[in-house]
Formats: C-alpha cells, structure tokens, sequence
C-alpha cells in the first residue's frame, strides 16, 4: 500500500508530518550540527546542502509508489522548531530501513522512542510491511538501546557499510518483524504497544511513567 503526502501521525507529544518548504531552517539546525551528524550516514551539512535534501525528500513525496516516508518530528504543543528527524525507506519485499534523529537539545526526554514507535505502528499496520531494519554505527550507544528497547534483534554487522566523516564505518544491523511486533503487550491506559524488552525482566503495563499516574488517578476517581 502506498499513502499520499500530507500524512500526519500524532503521538502523546508529538506531532510527525510530512515535511515542507518552510522546514529549511529547522532542518539545517539539525543537519548543520555536528554533535549529531557525527552518528549519521552523511557529513555534516551547509545551508545550500540542506536546501537540496530537502528538495529531493519534498519530490519523493509525491512519488507513486512512494518508497520515502521521511517525515519531521514537532511538538504537539507547537512551535516553529522541529525537533527531528524519522524515515522508513522501503526496499526489498514489504521492507524497509528505520532512521530517527533528535536535536541535541531534545535528546534523552524519550521523544526518539516515541517517534519510533509511531512509524513501527505506521510500518506494519498502515503500510502492511512485513519486515524492519535498522543499521547503526558500533559505538552509537543511544541507538543502540533504542532499537534494542524497541524489541529489534541483532543481525549481524555489515562491514564499511558508509563512508561517513572522511572513513567507512562498520553497520550493525537489527530487524524486527511485524507478528513481533503484533504480538508486543499493549498498555493498559492509551492501549498503544509497549515495545517488548529484550533485556529481561516483567513486561511493563504502561507505555510511559505518565500513563501509569494517570491510569492511578483514574483509578482513585472510581473508588
Ligand atoms: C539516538 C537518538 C535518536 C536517541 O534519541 P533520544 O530522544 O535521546 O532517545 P530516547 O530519550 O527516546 O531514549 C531511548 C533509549 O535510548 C537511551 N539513550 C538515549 N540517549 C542515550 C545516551 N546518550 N547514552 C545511552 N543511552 C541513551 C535511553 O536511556 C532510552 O533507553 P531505555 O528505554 O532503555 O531507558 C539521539 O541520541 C540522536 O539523534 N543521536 C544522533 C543521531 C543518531 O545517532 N541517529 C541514529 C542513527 S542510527
């Protein structure tokens, strides 16, 4: 299945959408800065480079099929500013490859995995894939635990598998299917999937800390 530019995907927090012509600047605050482009597969990029990124990703919008759901990740509150980056690039037979960024600033407040969690859901249930892929740098820590949180397997490492920031760099990669994914717990307040834990331990009830004090709350007003 193929679905048309503007998507729009709402999460607790976040709303991801398809970009536009006015996403420049936002954007090159991001591909402009190093601390985040050093993890990504291209170089940190001037003004006039961001401006051509963004042109192909506006054009491969309106592709039919699309095979490019790159979308901006902005805060549900509002604002000017986008907070990141999140694409399915599909290949092969009902596949494609995941890829996330947050700007420096928002990192570490759980939006890379919301945002994630948003596109397996559009993956599998909107787009009908069958299979998810991820490649990560080696020494990416932070991917690495989101991906892992996220309930993909290691497959195995693609060697020099980008030229990134003057040398190759190895890849690892992780997939996740989509009865996997399926069949991932739901929690017990919005009724979203909770990402199955690979790293052991009672499987959560709720997505979030706020959904479990919310889910309290409500509780207490019945009583
Ligand atoms: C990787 C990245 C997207 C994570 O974004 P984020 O919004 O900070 O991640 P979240 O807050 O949703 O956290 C997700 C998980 O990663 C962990 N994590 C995030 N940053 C981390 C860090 N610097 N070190 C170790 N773990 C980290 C979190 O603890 C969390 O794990 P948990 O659920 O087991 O607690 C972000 O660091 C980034 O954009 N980096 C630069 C670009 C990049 O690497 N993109 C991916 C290329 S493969």
């Amino acid at each position: 299945m193929t679905l048309d530019a503007p998507i729009q995907l709402h999460t607790d927090r976040l709303l991801i959408r398809d970009f536009t012509a006015d996403d420049l600047d936002g954007m090159h605050a991001i591909t402009g800065d190093p601390e985040v482009t050093k993890w990504l597969s291209f170089d940190t990029r001037t003004r006039e480079s961001t401006a051509d990124m963004l042109d192909g990703i506006l054009s491969r919008q309106q592709d039919h099929p699309r095979s490019d759901y790159y979308f901006a990740i902005t805060l549900e509150t509002g604002g000017p500013d986008l907070i990141g980056f999140v694409r399915l690039g599909l290949g092969g037979v009902k596949a494609a490859d995941l890829g996330y960024t947050i700007a420096t600033a928002h990192q570490r407040q759980g939006y890379a995995a919301e945002s994630a969690t948003a596109m397996i859901d559009f993956a599998f249930d909107k787009l009908g894939l069958h299979r998810l892929t991820a490649n990560i740098g080696p020494v990416n820590t932070a991917s690495i635990r989101l991906i892992q949180s996220l309930g993909f397997s290691y497959e195995g490492t693609i060697r020099d598998h980008v030229f990134t920031n003057g040398a190759w760099r190895d890849s690892r990669s992780y997939s996740l299917l989509s009865h996997e994914w399926a069949s991932a717990p739901r929690c017990e307040y919005c009724n979203r999937r909770i990402p199955p834990r690979t790293t052991g331990g009672r499987t959560p009830k709720f997505c979030s800390t706020a959904h479990r004090q919310a889910a309290y709350r409500a509780r207490q007003r019945d009583e």
